[in-house]
């Protein structure tokens, strides 16, 4: 044992870094809590914009308080406060520019920290952070927010071109298999593929971004997933081969919970991570309705719908035999100037009786209510790992990026639901979605045993437990170095 081991003179310094969106700060903000739990300092780096927006609409400061040594800190986007921050801006604007902002500020915070940082958990997506990390010489764990199968594909690309399966050769090819994603042989055609995939110059900026992430990403000294070896072993087994020291310690909402749970008793106090106000009034009317009779829709916090593809899904909607609770993101539907505001007053009206709209729910809670029987959802990650806990079957309507991905695997391997993508069509969405809350009992048996089996493994003794304890000791104990690289 080391002898100036933390564990010896004071709990290990571990920072938090995820990118500045809603779905990288939820399940990062979990993982700082976890470690909280086990007695660490912790620091938890935001950028300026979504610390504010969490004062704003959350207990943040208040909250965390509970746990000595746990800091907020900020740190630059790169763009300017005004910047409106819509849409898909992130990929839009990280540029080299951009990235040299951060990293610098990112390398002043580590250098003054008192006391000294012993580990840093940086986004996946952030691969400058490893360069900062190695560096000054401090352990540094890449945090892979995204589905494990979806990173594979993202690593797997460059070998997709290079064996001629990219570019897509038009629509009449999109049913083509891919064979060159080791593991997922079977069942990944091009329309599978992340949405990137499609453009014909697969030289594109964004492409050759993030497959370049996704590799920088295996220099870390280890990787996390938010995942669990039930889920996603046999794509976990083929990420080792070039990242040997993996940990899949998810669903982290489900193991914090668990942990909370353990420690306070079911009436546990929960931080909830949204950037956004949560209309609660949505519980009220969800308790109202008869068991499983509900579908929950929502495509998270970054998706766009056209006014048409709005109508479309909304009649579909009405037309299905089911009630159910709408998030509409004010800033979600696109359309000439107001048009977008104008096409969700006038649907709210006509649909009073069988639906309820909200701009931002509370999810989980919704999730796990009694009346929701299922979720039609753009795939994210977090979404999607939401539903399973809550054994709730989902009809999948991805948006872009992993989502694509996402979706087969809920509809083709896991067998939890149906896959509607590429399709916006109210007959389509008025059969799946009563085929999933309706007629096909098979999704609901599917999707509670699966609940069953991933609740289990974020129990005591169960595969995300254990990778998390490891993970706590590992740090503990200053092994993060001595991973050999592949
Ligand atoms: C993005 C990507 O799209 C996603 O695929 C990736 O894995 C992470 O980053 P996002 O599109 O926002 O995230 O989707 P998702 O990962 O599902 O995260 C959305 C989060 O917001 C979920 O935790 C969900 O509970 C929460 N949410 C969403 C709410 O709390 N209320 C809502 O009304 C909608």
């Amino acid at each position: 044992m080391e002898m100036d081991s933390p564990s010896q003179s004071r709990p290990p310094h571990v920072v938090i870094f995820p990118l500045p969106l809603q779905g990288h700060i939820n399940s990062m903000i979990k993982l700082a809590e976890l470690l909280a739990l086990a007695g660490f300092k912790l620091t938890f780096l935001n950028s300026h914009h979504n610390h504010e927006r969490l004062i704003k609409f959350t207990n943040i400061v208040a909250y965390f308080k509970r746990y000595p040594g746990f800091e907020l800190k900020t740190i630059t986007d790169g763009l300017p406060l005004d910047h409106p921050r819509s849409g898909n801006w992130f990929l839009e604007t990280y540029e080299e520019a951009i990235i040299m902002k951060i990293k610098q500020s990112f390398r002043e915070m580590l250098m003054n920290s008192n006391p000294p940082v012993d580990c840093v958990i940086a986004d996946g997506f952030s691969g400058f952070a490893i360069d900062v990390a190695n560096e000054l010489g401090i352990p540094i764990i890449g945090f892979r927010t995204s589905s494990p199968r979806s990173f594979w594909v993202y690593y797997s690309i460059t070998d997709i071109i290079k064996a001629g399966e990219l570019p897509i050769r038009g629509s009449e090819d999109m049913d083509r298999l891919i064979t060159t994603v080791p593991g997922m042989e079977t069942y990944l055609r091009c329309r599978d593929l992340p949405s990137f995939c499609r453009k014909s110059d697969i030289e594109d900026s964004t492409v050759q971004l993030i497959v370049k992430q996704t590799r920088k990403s295996t220099e870390a000294d280890a990787l996390i997933f938010n995942t669990t070896d039930e889920l996603d072993g046999p794509i976990l087994s083929q990420i080792r081969t070039k990242c040997a020291n993996i940990y899949p310690i998810g669903p982290l909402h489900a193991q914090l919970n668990t942990k909370l749970k353990a420690k306070h008793g079911e009436s546990f106090d929960q931080f909830s991570n949204a950037l956004r106000e949560e209309d609660k009034s949505c519980i009220p009317w969800l308790d109202k309705q008869p068991y499983r009779s509900v579908i929950y829709v929502s495509f998270g916090s970054i998706t766009s719908t056209s006014r048409d593809q709005l109508v479309e899904l909304w009649y579909g909607l009405l037309n299905s035999k089911t009630k159910f609770l709408f998030v509409v993101r004010p800033d979600s539907v696109i359309g000439k100037d107001g048009e977008g505001e104008d096409v969700v007053k006038e649907l709210m009206e006509k649909s009073k009786d069988r639906g309820y709209i909200v701009d931002w729910a509370p999810q989980e809670v919704v999730l796990n209510h009694q009346a929701v029987g299922g979720f039609l959802t753009h795939s994210g990650w977090n979404s999607t790992l939401e539903s399973i806990v809550a054994g709730v079957p989902m009809v999948c309507w991805p948006y872009f990026a992993d989502q694509q991905v996402t979706s087969r695997v809920v509809s083709r391997v896991w067998k939890i639901g149906l896959d509607m993508k590429d399709v916006c069509d109210r007959k389509i969405v008025e059969n799946m979605v009563n085929d999933v809350m309706v007629d096909r009992k098979e999704f609901v048996n599917s999707a509670t045993d699966m609940a069953k089996v991933i609740n289990q493994c974020v129990s005591i003794g169960g595969s995300s437990s254990n990778n998390l304890d490891r993970l706590i000791e590992d740090i503990r104990m200053k092994r993060l170095k001595t991973t050999k690289r592949l």
